[in-house]
């Protein structure tokens, strides 16, 4: 059985043990906090490991999922343990194959992959960059398929994950600040939070998943929204007059701005 450990078992790292626990993989874990390794599946599903330098002595696949400031470090301490065997897997943001390779001293073939919070629910969408040339098609492969596991997984060139990262990394947030907005007006409106939380929830739910089954354009999708002098294009409008969606738009690209210069180390 494959053995897959992470490093770092907070949101993300977290979420990924979490995501495998259904599947047949021998699941280690290793985090400052114990209890964040032994919380994630029943008892006894994710084994904690003592230091990252065992987790990567007795795992086959490597996730490393610690800020990404503590990534040099993390790489130099788990290096003895690696071997052309193993795939060392990172999830950190503004973190470059080049450094990655750097990190591990080519001892073994390397992966970024960008995640986002919804894995913690098994609906995370996922960019893998297979751009290292060390790594074989089928360890490439196998991946993928485990990746697909808890959600949807896409291969990316690495130049396309600055892009990727400002838009479905940190999408979750935007689109909960959106969803603060409704929930604010939902109390004003005299509904309670618990309700109308919920309701919101659910209505953002079944919205994206029209938008992927229908296949239709967000635009044409919104317009069966909103009838001739109905309510819907009353608040429509306000949201054109403000320019919320060129706001959003800037919002991503500000994101993308702050992952270009943590890549330059600022
Ligand atoms: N959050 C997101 O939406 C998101 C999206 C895409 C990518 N990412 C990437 O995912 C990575 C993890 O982010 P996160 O949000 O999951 O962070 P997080 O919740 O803070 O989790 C990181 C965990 O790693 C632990 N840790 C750090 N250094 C360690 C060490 N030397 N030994 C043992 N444990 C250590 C931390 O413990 P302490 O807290 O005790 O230090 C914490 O529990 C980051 O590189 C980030 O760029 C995050």
């Amino acid at each position: 059985m494959k053995k897959i450990g992470c490093i770092g078992c907070g949101n993300m790292g977290g979420g990924v043990l979490k995501g495998l626990v259904p599947h047949d993989f021998e699941l280690l874990g290793h985090d400052h906090t114990r209890a964040k390794v032994e919380g994630i599946g029943p008892e006894g599903r994710v084994t904690f490991v003592e230091t990252p330098l065992e987790l990567a002595q007795r795992s086959d696949i490597v996730i490393l999922a610690v800020k990404p400031y503590q990534m040099e470090a993390m790489l130099e301490e788990i290096r003895p343990a690696l071997d052309e065997s193993k795939v060392v897997v990172s999830l950190a943001a503004a973190f470059s194959q080049e450094k990655l390779r750097l990190g591990v001293e080519n001892r073994c073939p390397v992966v970024r992959c960008m995640p986002n919070l919804p894995v913690v629910v098994g609906k995370g969408v996922f960019a893998l960059c297979f751009d290292d040339p060390s790594l074989d098609k089928a360890a490439a492969d196998e991946l993928l398929t485990m990746f697909r596991l808890m959600g949807i997984a896409v291969v990316l060139p690495e130049a396309q994950f600055p892009a990727f990262s400002s838009l479905v990394g940190c999408g979750p947030a935007f689109v909960l600040l959106f969803m603060e907005g409704l929930l604010n007006a939902g109390i004003t409106m005299g509904l309670k939070a618990g309700v109308s939380r919920e309701l919101i929830a659910a209505m953002v739910e079944g919205t994206a998943r029209l938008a992927l089954e229908s296949g239709e354009s967000f635009a044409d999708l919104r317009v069966k929204v909103c009838s001739p002098s109905g309510t819907t294009i009353r608040g429509v409008n306000h949201m054109e007059r403000c320019a919320v969606p060129g706001h959003v738009t800037d919002a991503v690209l500000e994101a993308l701005k702050r992952d270009q210069e943590m890549a330059a180390g600022k």
